[in-house]
């Protein structure tokens, strides 16, 4: 059993009612993220990749709780060097914390920091929190390996990029979603700015006529999954 809070934009709150998992914590300056960023409590931190949008209150919360932050090796190594708690990993990469796994995938993207400095690869992400597997696609392409991933992990959870300009648009986020074949795919980054405009809805009804199941969630809304 496991909980999913969908802040806004990339941004996801995992739990087991225990233990919180924050991923890609884009808070403040994130116009459409309806908490701010002291009412995280998570200890754990996983980011996908070092873009701002992504990145977003990562030091400033893993002060706060004393959280352990979890990311690709030069990124870890950045957070470490901000005087934060990092743990490194690197892509095909799963590691077992005390809340559950934490796997490492490609993204087709890039990753530097605010200071154009590089970062290391971008990345995808599965969690396996409470028994369930969540694979956050990070910011992406389509990739003919999420094929691969969909036939090698038993995803329940599928958060998917739509916005485009940045990363996938619609249509080859429901080709991901065929790929993957979760229990369930969340649409994510869309509509935080103008330039990523897109219709979630438009989404879930193109989604479902593949045979998906879909849905929008609402910025701060909780599922079980
Ligand atoms: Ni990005
Ligand atoms: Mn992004």
């Amino acid at each position: 059993m496991a909980q999913l809070r969908y802040l806004s934009h990339s941004a996801v709150i995992l739990s087991d009612g225990s233990n919180q998992v924050i991923i890609d914590p884009f808070i403040s300056g994130n116009p459409t993220c309806p908490i701010k960023w002291q009412d995280v409590e998570a200890r754990y931190i996983v980011l996908t990749h070092a873009h701002g949008d992504h990145f977003g209150d990562t030091l400033q919360i893993a002060k706060k709780n004393d959280a352990l932050v979890i990311a690709v090796n030069e990124l870890a190594n950045y957070v470490s060097r901000n005087g934060a708690k990092a743990h490194n990993m690197h892509i095909g990469g799963s590691f077992n914390f005390p809340f559950g796994k934490v796997k490492f995938t490609v993204a087709h993207h890039g990753s530097s920091n605010n200071e154009n400095e590089y970062m290391g690869e971008p990345a995808g992400v599965i969690v396996t929190i409470g028994g369930k597997k969540v694979y956050h696609a990070g910011d992406t392409g389509l990739f003919m390996d999420m094929k691969l991933i969909g036939e090698a992990e038993n995803i329940d959870v599928f958060l998917v990029p739509i916005g485009d300009n940045f990363t996938m648009g619609i249509d080859d986020a429901v080709k991901a979603a065929e790929f993957v074949k979760p229990k369930l795919v969340i649409p994510i980054h869309y509509n935080t700015f103008p330039v990523i405009k897109a219709d979630p809805f438009e989404f879930v009804r193109k989604a479902t006529e593949k045979g998906l199941n879909a849905r929008v969630l609402e910025y701060g809304e909780t599922i079980e999954i």
